[in-house]
């Protein structure tokens, strides 16, 4: 309702209308006050003017901060002020009083400090902009792989196998931790576990979406990864939110072509539909939000190997923390410098040396690159790390071997390639990392609702 009425404000004016919101200011004299009301289903304020008329006038005047009301009154065209209209009041009831100690009081509060209050954080402005951005961008990734025709895929949250190999799982267990049951060798036994087995909480659910891609052929994942990185950083959560695509009959291009289809899709979709909450974004979080954002819908991604990221970055003349050298992982000063510095738009690596990779990526044909490619964009670093799968039987096996991976683990996985294995390549997109991208954020704490980091689960 408040959205229509601040698009087609013309077509409602001198309307009798009733609002109910929370309170987010109120200043008042002797004879009139002002509030400014949210209703929660738009980014803006309406303006409530009440007058000495009303019979709790008193009372309406000391309400605080966060009380919520329910006006009815008149709205009123007040074109050449900073208000395109206001509701002249005629009642006005309170709902639920809030006290003084309310802490979102009108001056404005570090980034930091609303941490701390996560419960009430989504009631001020940036994060009431944060989150409706968060929402609409979900919308957004599902109508565009639904629109190509992708299944929506729900790949467990429990698991028995590490995706990514790195062991930096949360392990689930119902066993009593004091007292566990052990084997003859005094080791948790976790055949007396809940499942028989040891688990433990996503951390990818790529496995699982190859599976489906080859009945499906298109597929996509949308839902929570847990990984138990003790990276203190601002980029890095214990929980966040991934979406996996995985396509069968395709390869590595095929991938990049979709990440960026999908991306510009995504960036567009956001800047048309959340207009005011983009604009915030732009004015007060990161300016030059918006022409850079306009910039990636209007041009290509840049595509370079990651041998010739090396080059630029050994010619670049730069000391960088950790020294390059072929074979090195890049580290995130050293994505930021190719994208931030060198190309200034998202940018493709691809082919990275495989011995920094996961076992499942497609060896290629010089025998010490696979074909991998992460997305990075300025401001962000990787927000998108992805490959084409390696689907020869062989081959896949003797990597799990060089990596100390246990085949009898993956043998659900290792079967996918004896039953009309094809070629097939997919990716993941972080979505906490594609929200600080989209909106300049620049803390992951700040981006999804209730985060979980490193010693901290507060809420
Ligand atoms: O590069 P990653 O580890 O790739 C995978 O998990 C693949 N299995 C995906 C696939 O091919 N289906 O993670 C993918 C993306 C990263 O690029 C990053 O954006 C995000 O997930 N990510 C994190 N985001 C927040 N906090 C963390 N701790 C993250 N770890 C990865
Ligand atoms: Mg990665």
């Amino acid at each position: 309702l408040v959205k229509e009425i601040y698009r087609e404000t013309e077509k409602h004016s001198d309307q009798m209308i009733q609002i109910s919101g929370w309170i987010r200011t109120l200043r008042s004299s002797k004879a009139f006050g002002f509030i400014e009301l949210n209703d929660g289903s738009f980014f803006k304020n309406i303006q409530v003017v009440f007058e000495e008329n009303l019979d709790n006038f008193k009372e309406i005047s000391k309400l605080s901060i966060s009380t919520s009301i329910v006006v009815e009154g008149k709205l009123v065209l007040t074109p050449g002020t900073k208000q395109p209209f206001e509701i002249k009041a005629t009642k006005i009831t309170v709902e639920g009083e809030s006290s003084s100690e309310y802490p979102l009081q009108k001056k404005r509060h570090t980034l930091e400090y609303l941490r701390t209050i996560a419960h009430l954080r989504p009631r001020s402005n940036t994060f009431s902009a944060v989150f409706r951005v968060r929402s609409i961008a979900a919308y957004a990734i599902h109508k565009f792989f639904q629109e190509k025709g992708f299944v929506y895929t729900h790949t467990p949250v429990i698991t028995g196998s590490d995706c990514e190999g790195a062991g930096e799982m949360f392990r689930i267990t119902t066993l009593d931790m004091k007292n566990p049951a052990v084997d003859e060798e005094g080791n948790v036994d976790y055949s007396k576990d809940f499942f028989g087995k040891e688990t433990n909480l996503t951390v990818s659910g790529q496995l699982e979406a190859e599976a489906y891609a080859l009945a499906f052929r298109n597929i996509y994942t949308f839902g929570p990864t847990f990984r138990a990185e003790n990276s203190n950083t601002t980029r890095h959560a214990s929980e966040f939110w991934m979406i996996e695509p995985e396509i069968a009959f395709a390869d590595l291009n095929d991938y990049m072509d979709l990440a960026e289809e999908m991306m510009t899709y995504l960036i567009d979709y956001v800047m048309k539909n959340a207009p005011e909450e983009m604009e915030f974004f732009n004015k007060f979080i990161d300016k030059g939000l918006l022409d850079r954002l306009n910039n990636v819908v209007n041009s290509d991604f840049g595509r370079i190997s990651y041998t010739e990221a090396v080059e630029i970055l050994k010619n670049s003349g730069k000391e960088f923390d950790y020294p390059v050298e072929w074979g090195c992982d890049l580290q995130t000063e050293h994505e930021r410098y190719l994208t931030d510095e060198v190309y200034k738009k998202p940018l493709f690596v691809t082919d990275y040396p495989k011995d920094i990779k996961s076992f499942y990526m497609r060896l290629n044909d010089d025998n010490k690159t696979v074909a991998a490619a992460d997305l990075l964009v300025p401001g962000v670093g990787e927000i998108i790390g992805g490959s084409q799968r390696e689907e020869r039987l062989d081959i896949l096996e003797s990597r799990m071997k060089e990596m100390n991976l246990n085949e009898e683990d993956y043998w659900w996985y290792l079967e996918l390639r004896k039953f009309g294995g094809t070629k097939h390549a997919g990716y993941g997109l972080g979505f906490e990392r594609a929200i600080m991208y989209l909106t300049g954020m620049g803390n992951i704490r700040d981006v999804i609702p209730f985060p979980r980091t490193p010693k901290s689960a507060e809420f």
